[in-house]
């Protein structure tokens, strides 16, 4: 397969989607719920995933999809999948605020991703990545922060908006988190907050509760700028099995699981 074509495609489509989610920021603009009262969507969200699902099944009919908004679709036989969130942080953009992105993933069955892409269209930053030819920011390479030790880190979290109960777990950790690292940010885009990882603006993150279309496009960046993902326990099980996530620049990894592991203890 052709990684530099399809990578440049997606960016086009990334950078498409959102110019139609644009037109709906800060407009009124219809807002509904899904799960529960945290779980948003609205028309922007919609149309750009009206953008983008015509244009890969155009110009890659032989891939299945699984997008946040319309579900899943899948091409028997399928070797690969997208794996799309049309906005990421729809809570900040149904509010205005300038956080939010696209992010579109190409990976095969084993959720090993090929190509991962994340735009943000307040800033114009694209962040791109495929296996094993690196990850740029606007066409420049990017690279992992060099932060020696947790307690100079600047990290960031995020709160599943399924919480119900689950997410006591996460705040024992963000309290825990905060007495041992420099700072902490609730930036509101899972997506953004791994490109940040790999651009070297955060030193880490972690979540728990999120799908693959969330987070397969930012783990690719981070990794390809010479980060270290792993799920709470270190390894690759829990990543997308349980949707725990851990990003780091590689060398306060260790310390960041040590912290999650003996959180509320
Ligand atoms: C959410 C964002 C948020 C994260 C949530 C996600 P959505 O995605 O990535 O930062 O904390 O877990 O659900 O709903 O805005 O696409
Ligand atoms: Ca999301
Ligand atoms: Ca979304």
């Amino acid at each position: 397969m052709d990684l530099s074509a399809i990578r440049a495609y997606v960016e086009q489509t990334a950078i498409l989607a959102g110019e139609t989610a644009m037109r709906y920021f800060r407009q009124p603009m219809q807002i509904g719920t899904k799960r529960n009262i945290r779980d948003m969507v609205t028309d922007g969200d919609k149309a750009s995933e009206a953008v983008i699902l015509p244009r890969l099944r155009e110009a890659y009919p032989q891939f299945s999809i699984v997008s946040e908004e319309s579900g899943r679709s899948e091409v028997p036989g399928a070797a690969y999948f997208w794996h799309i969130d049309p906005i990421d942080g729809t809570t900040n953009f149904a509010a205005g605020l300038p956080h939010f992105s696209i992010s579109i993933a190409l990976a095969d069955a084993g959720n090993q991703a090929l190509v991962g892409v994340v735009y943000d269209p307040c800033y114009k930053e694209l962040f791109s990545a495929a296996r094993g030819m690196g990850a740029t920011l606007n066409g420049t390479p990017i690279r992992v922060s060099g932060t020696p030790v947790l307690e100079q880190s600047l990290l960031s979290s995020g709160f599943s908006a399924d919480r119900n109960g689950r997410e006591i777990g996460n705040l024992n950790v963000w309290h825990d988190m905060l007495l041992y690292c420099r700072d902490l940010r609730r930036l509101g885009s899972a997506a953004l907050d791994l490109a940040y990882v790999g651009a070297g603006r955060l030193d880490g993150y972690w979540e728990r509760g999120l799908n693959t279309w969330d987070v397969m496009a930012g783990i690719l960046v981070a990794r390809e700028a010479g980060g270290r993902v792993s799920d709470y326990g270190g390894g690759e099980s829990g990543l997308y099995s349980a949707g725990e996530i851990v990003a780091s620049n590689g060398i306060i990894h260790d310390e960041m699981l040590a912290v999650i592991a003996g959180a509320g203890k």
